[in-house]
């Protein structure tokens, strides 16, 4: 695991958006995994920037998101599709059919799980896994429970992640209780794994999940067996992490 340590939120995305570019420069056809929330915001709008002055070409990557509230359509500003409509796709020239993110509208939302890993499956799985961690340790939203859940599944989510969440919608009770996320299986099944995050208040659970045990509990922490994990954070998110853990400090 290498951990980047950069000044601020600007220079961790920026940095961020030419690990991506790299990998597509590489691999011109690469199968993306994304994140929502706020950390990768300005990735995304470097990775706009780099589109728009030529710099790279996403006409043939392919990308998996981490997750989809349930019950929350396309229109409504809060869902994820919308986000990533919004944030990043309308901007870029991806080939729509190769957009994949879990429905949370479907009918069956078991189907629809087993669907989406199996697509997962059918595309070779994931090259480049981009994540954000929650303040409870969670990653896509698999959420601290006793066991890790291998396959994409229907999540209850936690009090914590509702009302961390809470800060996009009118009121708490607008928060939906439930979500379809990509499970560990595809997560750590992913070739290269980067971790975000940004700002004091992930500075504890960014420590925990990289330099305390492997467990459930926190489920960021598997991904101290993943073989290529980058984790890059500003100084106000590793301040929790002492001198001696650091393996490699950008300043
Ligand atoms: C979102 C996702 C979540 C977020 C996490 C951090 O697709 O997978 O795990 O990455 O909740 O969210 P922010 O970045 O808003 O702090």
């Amino acid at each position: 695991m290498r951990v980047i340590i950069e000044e601020n939120y600007e220079s961790m995305s920026k940095r961020a958006a030419s690990l991506i570019s790299a990998q597509i420069l590489l691999k011109p056809n690469s199968v993306l995994g994304l994140a929502t929330g706020s950390t990768p915001l300005r990735m995304y709008k470097e990775l706009i920037n780099m589109y728009k002055v030529g710099a790279v070409d996403f006409s043939e990557i392919i990308t998996f998101n981490l997750d989809e509230y349930v019950g929350l359509p396309m229109e409504e500003i809060n869902s994820y599709k919308h986000y990533m409509y919004d944030n990043f796709f309308r901007h870029i020239n991806i080939n729509s059919d190769n957009i994949n993110i879990p429905d949370g509208m479907a009918p069956d939302i078991e189907k629809e799980c087993s669907e989406y890993e199996a697509k997962i499956h059918a595309r070779g799985g994931i090259d480049f896994q981009v994540l954000g961690i929650g303040n409870n340790g969670h990653i896509g939203f698999n959420e601290p429970d006793l066991k890790f859940k291998a396959a994409t599944h229907l999540v209850e989510l936690d009090e914590e992640t509702i009302s961390a969440n809470s800060r996009f919608f009118n009121t708490i009770e607008d928060v939906p209780k439930q979500a379809v996320s990509m499970g560990i299986r595809a997560i750590m099944g992913a070739k290269k794994i980067l971790l975000l995050a940004s700002g004091k208040c992930k500075a504890e659970v960014v420590r925990k999940a990289l330099y305390e045990g492997i467990t459930p509990e926190v489920p960021a922490s598997i991904l101290q067996l993943h073989p290529d994990v980058t984790v890059i954070i500003d100084r106000d998110a590793a301040a929790c992490i002492g001198a001696g853990n650091i393996n490699m400090i950008n300043i």
